[in-house]
């Protein structure tokens, strides 16, 4: 198929309302006509996480301005369009069904074909979005909700080398601000304060890197900033500023460490696909810790591999990667209807092993 795409794409699945026009002509690169985010972190600011029920009820009330602010940022109207991709799981239920049923209607009123798309799919394809990444690139998704190693081999074929079975990294930056009173979202506060502390002062674990394979935890690392940051407490009757910014050093660089050795590990795997242009991506707001994102440029540096990190409004939740990924689907063949179905739970990649409990944040896969 040579045709030029262009693909209305709507998210949301966890916090983020959004809706996104994105054209591709094969052979070009692609281009993002629109892309409108409507965050929801004030909505859910008393209660320190996404109640579901809000988010859903706040996604089935903006969805419809985000398309009509999308299309009209775009210049375009629905009959511009040659097909319309959703978010259809894994994430909240409530938020995603908000999503396919306004995806529906909208197809059904104008008779555009329908594509569900996996939310991972989108984060996991964003680099070929961005930077036209050939297959087949590795991956790391790693957010508030997710963590995981895959290979994208195809827009529909991945390969999942291991993930978190606990806490995502995001996720644990957002206890640990809490932990110590700073405000959230709790990545960007901690690696401030992490710029002037000593990050050998306090000696935290580096879960599971003693074990082979990608797999990582992630929930023992706030235990031990917890009790640390009791004795302190007891020892001199409350936190200094050199202790709280030592504490974020300490466990900044625990974090940086198990992802950069995994990555190496991840890394050797993918590479006995020899693939032609080796690539690691990183997709997901802790990409945007400078300490985290030098530690990866690093072991690409010392593996030979090209490093991609798409701009952070990519990286976070947007519906441009799933306009993308319904294009990507939609030149596969693939093709939805009105019996498309929100899925709570969506693992990537079916042949793996279920893991344990990743994403308390925002249930992924
Ligand atoms: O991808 P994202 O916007 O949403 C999902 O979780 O899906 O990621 C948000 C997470 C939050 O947990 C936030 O604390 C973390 O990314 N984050 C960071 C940084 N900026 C955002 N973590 C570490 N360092 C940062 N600079
Ligand atoms: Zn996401």
């Amino acid at each position: 198929m040579t045709d030029t795409l262009t693909f209305l794409g709507l998210e949301s699945s966890c916090d983020d309302t959004a809706a996104a026009v994105v054209r591709h002509t094969p052979g070009d690169a692609p281009q993002i006509l629109s892309s409108i985010v409507a965050g929801q972190t004030e909505l859910h600011a008393d209660y320190g996480g996404v109640v579901p029920e809000i988010a859903a009820r706040a996604h089935a009330e903006k969805l419809d301005i985000c398309v009509e602010q999308a299309l009209l940022q775009a210049d375009l109207t629905l009959s511009d369009l040659d097909g319309i991709a959703v978010t259809a799981g894994p994430g909240l239920i409530g938020g995603v069904v908000a999503g396919v049923m306004c995806a529906k209607g909208l197809a059904a009123g104008s008779g555009l074909p329908l594509i569900g798309v996996n939310h991972l799919a989108g984060h996991a394809l964003t680099p070929r979005l961005t930077d036209q990444a050939p297959f087949p690139y590795l991956m790391l998704l790693v957010s508030g909700g997710h963590c995981q190693f895959l290979i994208a081999k195809g827009p529909d074929d991945f390969t999942r080398l291991g993930g978190t079975i606990d806490d995502a990294p995001g996720e644990a930056f957002d206890k640990t601000a809490k932990l110590l009173g700073l405000p959230q979202p709790g990545g960007p506060t901690v690696e401030e304060q992490a710029k002037t502390g000593d990050p050998t002062r306090f000696k935290f674990p580096r879960p599971l890197l003693d074990r082979p394979g990608c797999d990582m935890s992630f929930s023992g690392l706030k235990t031990a900033l917890l009790r640390e940051r009791d004795r302190l407490i007891t020892e001199h009757g409350g936190l200094r500023r050199t202790d709280r910014a030592d504490l974020c050093a300490g466990f900044q660089a625990a974090i940086r460490d198990v992802l950069a050795e995994k990555s190496r590990r991840a890394l050797t795997q993918y590479m006995t696909l020899s693939p032609q242009n080796p690539t690691l991506a990183v997709a997901g707001g802790v990409a945007a810790n400078m300490a985290i994102r030098g530690a990866l440029e690093t072991v690409c540096e010392e593996a030979n591999v090209t490093f991609l990190a798409p701009p952070l409004s990519l990286c976070t939740d947007n519906a441009a990667m799933i306009a993308w990924a319904g294009i990507e689907r939609f030149r596969t063949g693939a093709r939805d209807d009105m019996t498309l179905q929100a899925r709570p739970r969506w693992p990537l990649d079916q042949q793996a092993p279920a893991m344990l409990g990743s994403g308390k944040k925002g249930a992924k896969a």
